[in-house]
């Protein structure tokens, strides 16, 4: 058996350069080791090894992993592996050789994804920190638990407890020979996944709705009146695009099913006070289920009395196992850094819960049968939007000259309008902020002139005429302004330098239209601009340390 390691390096301590990059080495080149995650007191113990004259060649934390393991190095390489992770703090997915045994890989893992895939004999083992890497096999996967450490020799793999004790996990079968890395003669993984939209929202929410649309069911677990009546209210964690459909599903829960819900980014809600642990439905979403900032607040949660609730787009993710509940996106795999498809998905799942959850407070009485009948619209909305692909790539061309930008919106438009900015920011580098039009005199107004164009998200009847003062207000100041509004309000026309329609869908599900109107926006902007769309400099598509 062969073997190898390697690593894409995240930076986080140190600039992208040759010295920075993994493996690194001990000071006597006897173990080459990767590592993925942080070390937080790396610092203290540089220190104590450059005292022992140790010679570190690089600014990363990983590197003192290779020099301390070899330190502690006496006769047994998984004690010295063991007895240096006692004194680390942080967390880390690890894969290390060594001279005195070049048959063998050592790994360990801690608040970091480790995955051993294998075929049925073993001939092939491979282990990673993202099961992604795996797709276009069909392999048994083993999941590293906390604390757990090992190592590949000879086509065996041997894994032990924090006690190092040997123990034996059960494997999974991960089927990933049939997903494909093509981008199916489209440019862009970005724009094949934007394209792709009408089909995986069928495929979120059909099977998910009885043939007469009265009824929601969620066949991972039958979420009923006494499952909802456990809880008061709802707290949502999420980052990102994600925190962005927990945003409009704050405000989804609470309008439709008149459930108190507050939405929390995960790297805030840990250094949080958070209240009445064990009467809150804790519903965590992403859609790598990888994010260390969404993992780690779900881990204290559920330490704390927590029931959680996932929404995950891959499954045999990390938070899936640290969930007592996870329902699938069924998406589909999401190449591009930048979420699409997983987003309209997620607010699409979100929703059929809002509604389920309405149905199942007022029994028979319930009134949200029209919402079902608008969701099942939404595919084909997107699907006649997409057609017009062309008139937003003209929009886009038009207005890819300037470097800020304003995106606005009221309500349920509020959050589409950020999530639309997050897009624009992420992959043309342009400054977008997004505020809720409101807000505008109460400072952001100081900062308008003909340069700063607004985008301004109207597709919503609740705050449409509120809305259109408020963009009056941007417009008498010299905002050049491009509007995203229904059909039906042509007035829009006056004040707007440019409209984009959608179709005169209601407030729920104009969300939807508005959202990929924004998405195809930053695509041809980026275009325009040429900058590396699937993979934005800075960006990694899953974000395994804090
Ligand atoms: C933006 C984007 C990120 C992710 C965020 C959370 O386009 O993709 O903001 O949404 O990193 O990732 P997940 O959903 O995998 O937890």
């Amino acid at each position: 058996m062969k073997i190898a390691i390697g690593h894409t390096r995240w930076a986080t301590h140190g600039v992208a350069s040759n010295e920075n990059a993994h493996p690194h080495f001990d000071s006597e080149n006897s173990l080459a080791l990767v590592h993925n995650g942080i070390i937080e007191n790396f610092d203290e113990i540089k220190n104590f090894l450059i005292n022992k004259k140790k010679i570190f060649l690089s600014e990363t934390d990983s590197e003192v992993l290779a020099h301390l393991i070899a330190y502690n190095y006496k006769k047994d390489i998984i004690k010295a592996l063991k007895s240096s992770l006692d004194i680390i703090k942080g967390s880390y997915a690890i894969a290390f050789i060594h001279k005195d045994f070049p048959k063998r890989i050592i790994l360990a893992s801690k608040d970091s994804p480790m995955a051993i895939g294998f075929t049925e004999n073993k001939k092939e083992i491979i282990i990673s920190s993202d099961p992604n890497s795996f797709v276009g096999r069909n392999l048994h996967v083993l999941f590293l638990q906390n604390d757990e450490l090992g190592f590949i020799e000879n086509n065996e793999i041997f894994i032990f407890n924090k006690n190092l004790k040997k123990i034996a996990k059960q494997a999974e079968k991960v089927n990933c020979k049939n997903i494909s890395f093509s981008k199916n003669n489209f440019e862009h993984y970005m724009l094949k996944e934007i394209y792709e939209q009408p089909f995986t929202i069928q495929k979120t929410i059909l099977g998910r709705i009885s043939k007469n649309s009265q009824n929601c069911y969620f066949e991972e677990h039958t979420i009923d009146i006494d499952f909802l009546n456990r809880f008061k209210n709802i707290k949502l964690i999420a980052c990102g695009t994600s925190y962005h459909a927990s945003l409009l599903a704050s405000y989804l829960f609470e309008d439709i099913s008149k459930i108190e819900t507050r939405a929390y980014i995960g790297s805030e809600m840990r250094f949080q006070n958070i209240l009445n642990i064990k009467e809150s439905l804790i519903i965590a979403i992403s859609q790598s289920g990888e994010t260390a900032d969404t993992i780690l607040p779900v881990k204290e949660l559920k330490k704390n009395g927590a029931t959680v609730l996932s929404i995950i787009n891959k499954s045999n993710s990390t938070l899936s196992r640290e969930s007592d509940y996870s329902l699938y996106l069924k998406a589909g795999p999401e190449f591009s850094v930048c979420s699409t498809k997983a987003f309209t998905s997620q607010i699409s799942l979100l929703l059929l819960l809002a509604i389920h959850f309405e149905k199942l407070k007022n029994n028979n009485k319930s009134n949200s049968d029209y919402l079902i009948k608008n969701l099942l619209k939404v595919p084909n909305e997107i699907k006649k939007l997409l057609k017009r692909a062309e008139e937003i790539k003209k929009l886009s061309i038009k207005y890819a000259k300037y470097e800020n930008f304003y995106f606005l919106g009221k309500n349920l438009m509020y959050v589409t309008a950020v999530e639309a900015a997050l897009k624009l920011k992420e992959i043309s580098y342009i400054n977008a902020t997004a505020y809720p039009a409101g807000e505008m005199k109460h400072g952001p107004l100081a900062l308008v002139n003909g340069n700063l164009p607004i985008v301004a998200f109207m597709a919503n009847d609740k705050t449409y005429d509120k809305m259109y003062s408020n963009v009056i207000e941007a417009k008498t100041r010299g905002s050049p302004i491009l509007a995203i509004a229904k059909k039906k309000d042509k007035d829009i026309e006056k004040i707007a330098d440019d409209v984009f329609y959608i179709d005169d869908s209601i407030d729920e599900t104009a969300i939807f239209s508005s959202s990929v109107f924004g998405q195809l926006f930053a695509y041809y902007i980026a275009k325009e601009r040429n900058t590396d769309i699937d993979q934005p400099r800075n960006l990694a598509k899953s974000v395994t340390v804090e």
